[in-house]
């Protein structure tokens, strides 16, 4: 018999909704919220007062979508942790609630175990999955991570950034070129008539297989500082080199330390994961680099590499297949615990 989950995402932002038979989505529903746009990031208050009005209708559209009755469920997966408080308050205190309604049992998700456990959501039948051990490298905004995953349960940090994540590197210098947030996907478009040699940015020298996007980020300002002072226009006429340049680096920075932890390790699975992954010269660049080193590359739909729900009720089904429930006194954590 097959295994219905209801997944629930709301760690930073975006509310979100998935059904999930087996390892096949049934519906997967993403409510994002349009309202930190004017504040060049996500304003924590708000985010958990949208993921209030948002968790219902997503809920319901999900189930209606999947064609699914409340009764039919086995079990509800949520995100705990890492996210803002508030925000991973609504999904928990909703997941709760909801399967004490329904009698059945909760199962607690780890959002970034669940970016990487992603990649086993059934797109279509001939789909390949990565064997086990892989390394995922998971870029998104709050964090920057090279994983070795030697099975759905056990999980080794590699190296992790020590201060920005890759994402917050992409937004804080579309911030710095005036962009709305999140700048990411602005970069990513404008770097695509751009000229990614134009401008040189000093890559961090960080041991072993941590990063560090601070002092590009810096970087990154001063280059701009300096050039509006001689022309107040610079941006606007530059932006595309800038943007391309910038992304350029970025992902230099990415790869690289991938390349050295895929070297280490001796393993050659090698997915992605994250926000970040959504980005198109990364996704290229990818490519190239496990054809030049004839590695297995795992890339995301790009409906998973951004928060959503299906990521969650994915990683709850490989619990929900140990029996790993939560119990109702359970309480989210805002830091990863890896
Ligand atoms: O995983 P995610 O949706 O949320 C977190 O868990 O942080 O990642 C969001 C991050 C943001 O920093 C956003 O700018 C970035 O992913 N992002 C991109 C692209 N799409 C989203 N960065 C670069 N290029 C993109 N196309
Ligand atoms: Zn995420």
């Amino acid at each position: 018999m097959s295994i219905l989950i209801l997944g629930i995402e709301s760690s930073c932002d975006d509310t979100s909704a998935a059904v999930i038979e087996d390892t096949k989505i049934l519906a997967n529903i993403i409510a994002g919220q349009e309202v930190h746009k004017n504040y060049g990031g996500v304003v924590p208050e708000l985010a958990s007062r949208a993921h209030q009005q948002n968790i219902i209708p997503v809920i319901d559209q999900a189930l209606k979508q999947a064609k699914i009755k409340k009764n039919q469920l086995n079990a509800v997966a949520f995100t705990r942790g890492p996210g803002l408080l508030g925000s991973l308050l609504v999904g928990t205190s909703f997941a709760k609630a909801f399967a004490l309604a329904s009698d059945i049992p909760i199962i607690e998700v780890d959002h970034l175990k669940a970016h990487i456990l992603a990649h086993f959501i059934t797109v279509d039948k001939h789909q390949k999955t990565p064997a086990f051990p892989f390394i995922c490298l998971t870029v998104s905004g709050g964090h920057t991570q090279i994983v070795k995953v030697d099975d759905p349960y056990t999980f080794t940090m590699l190296g992790q950034t020590i201060d920005d994540a890759a994402g917050e590197a992409f937004d804080k210098a579309a911030k710095i070129m005036g962009l709305p947030y999140p700048g990411g996907p602005y970069i990513d478009k404008l770097a695509s008539k751009g000229d990614p040699l134009s401008y040189k940015f000093p890559k961090p020298r960080i041991p072993g297989l941590n990063y560090s996007f601070s002092g590009l980020k810096t970087s990154f300002l001063y280059t701009i500082r300096d050039k509006l002072k001689e022309d107040p226009s610079f941006i606007d006429k530059e932006k595309e080199n800038l943007a391309a340049s910038i992304q350029h680096t970025i992902i230099k920075v990415l790869l690289d330390k991938l390349v050295q932890a895929a070297k280490i390790t001796g393993i050659s699975d090698i997915a992605l994961a994250g926000g970040v992954s959504a980005n198109s010269e990364l996704r290229k660049a990818l490519k190239e680099k496990g054809t030049e080193m004839a590695w297995n590359i795992f890339i995301p739909d790009l409906e998973f590499t951004t928060d959503n729900a299906a990521m969650i009720a994915m990683a709850g089904y490989f619990k929900y297949l140990r029996n790993d429930f939560a119990s109702q006194d359970i309480a989210p954590y805002t830091r990863s615990n890896f």
